[in-house]
């Protein structure tokens, strides 16, 4: 059980990370071979009027429990959310609005696929009050996107982040790096004209072979090979230095953003903020009894819904955070920013300031920088974050 000066430093942390609404909306048109996101591929289709049901009932639950914000961002993810019906989306976004209040200048960002088919619900989401789109691009190679699985072709992307850009206010598009056989020349023009399109951010992500993947079998069985350590290593400086010359900061480990225009929602995670996450397997940091908790609903879109309708929210775990768990969950998260970790706010967390010492050795070591009571990673050790992290840990 967490003492009151432990709920007093939950609640300290929330207000500086901010406060965030995940949805998760599980399914896709298919499944792709690199993909561990939690995605359901259903033929006969889905109910939507009932999973909009559901997602309202448990977003009240939830909300329920957490009166005392506003979010400052709402985000649909998936999966493939933009095979939600924009009167689904306008259904959570009500009652996120009635039950917790959106203020005016709040951040609602959809995950979309660049399909023809959902490029016609661009409109309806817009009216629903969505004003950042985040666009799954992955390539701008065709035989690549070809060999990722995906729907839509180089031509029906640009497509889509055309009509995304007259649409909504925001715009994003994801692009994964490090594939099989590719070269950084190749990368370097595909970048530079992904650059030249894509407005104002940019999530580029290197491909990982997540365990239970198709990847993951062909990669076993030596039939798929991607880039090793050094060849990524040289990918991901590439990265930095074409985003950066073309007036991007590198503000999180996979994100590129031109001043102003981070994410505000995935802030909130990497500042240790508080987020509800409704939907099926979405995560959360809740309170729950005025204690910070970290949540998980089901992942089996029918078992969260059943729980759903019975019990008023689909938690298939709950985890109350002691104070030492919400600070290493902060060291964790904000070394991912460029801004880094404040180290008061860490002290107080964990109720004790992190070894001087070992910072002062990691400084040494060209592996951190200090400044304005924060550490950082510098660009030239992002790639070393993990080892950092497992340093720093108390
Ligand atoms: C939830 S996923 C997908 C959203 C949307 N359904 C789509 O596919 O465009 C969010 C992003 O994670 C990235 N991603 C997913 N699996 C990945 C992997 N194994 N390696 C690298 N990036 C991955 C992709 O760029 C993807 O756009
Ligand atoms: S990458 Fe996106 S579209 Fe593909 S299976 Fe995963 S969530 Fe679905």
């Amino acid at each position: 059980m967490l003492t009151l000066l432990d709920d007093a430093i939950a609640t300290r942390a929330d207000d500086e990370g901010g406060f965030g609404v995940y949805v998760h909306w599980p399914f896709c048109q298919s499944k792709c071979p690199y993909c561990d996101f939690n995605s359901h591929v259903r033929h006969g289709g889905v109910d939507q009027t009932r999973y909009a049901a559901a997602l309202v009932r448990e977003l009240e639950t939830m909300a329920d429990w957490n009166p005392d914000r506003r979010p400052i961002s709402v985000f649909f993810g998936g999966g493939t959310p933009s095979l939600m019906e924009p009167s689904t989306v306008g259904a959570v976004l009500e009652a996120i609005d009635r039950t917790l209040g959106l203020p005016a200048d709040v951040e609602i960002t959809l995950e979309a696929n660049p399909s023809s088919v959902e490029q016609a619900r661009f409109e309806g989401y817009r009216a629903a009050g969505v004003n950042r789109v985040s666009l799954g691009v992955q390539s701008l190679n065709d035989a690549d996107l070809v060999a990722l699985g995906r729907r839509h072709d180089v031509a029906t992307a640009r497509a889509a982040l055309a009509l995304a850009q007259r649409i909504f206010p925001r715009v994003s598009a994801d692009l994964i790096y490090a594939r099989p056989g590719q070269t950084t020349e190749a990368w370097a023009a595909e970048l530079g004209e992904m650059l030249a399109i894509c407005g104002n951010h940019l999530s580029l992500y290197q491909l990982t072979i997540e365990p239970e993947t198709r990847f993951w079998d062909l990669a076993k069985a030596g039939k798929l090979v991607v880039p090793n350590d050094d060849a990524a290593a040289d990918l991901y400086e590439l990265t930095h230095a074409l985003t950066t010359a073309a007036g991007f900061e590198r503000y999180e480990v996979s994100n590129h953003a031109r001043a102003g225009e981070a994410a505000r929602h995935n802030l909130v995670y990497w500042r240790g903020g508080r987020y509800l996450g409704i939907g099926p397997g979405a995560h959360g940091r809740i309170l729950v009894d005025g204690t910070r908790t970290a949540t998980a609903t089901h992942r089996m879109p029918e078992a969260w819904l059943a729980a759903v309708e019975a019990e008023g929210h689909g938690l298939a775990e709950r985890e109350a955070l002691a104070r030492d768990m919400i600070a290493d969950e902060y060291l964790l998260m904000s070394l991912r920013l460029s801004e880094g970790l404040a180290l008061d706010r860490y002290a107080e967390r964990a109720g004790a300031p992190l070894d001087a010492e070992r910072i002062t050795t990691l400084i040494d070591s060209g592996l951190l920088e200090h400044g304005n009571g924060r550490i950082r990673i510098p660009q030239s050790a992002r790639l070393l974050t993990n080892a950092v992290v497992r340093e720093l840990m108390p």
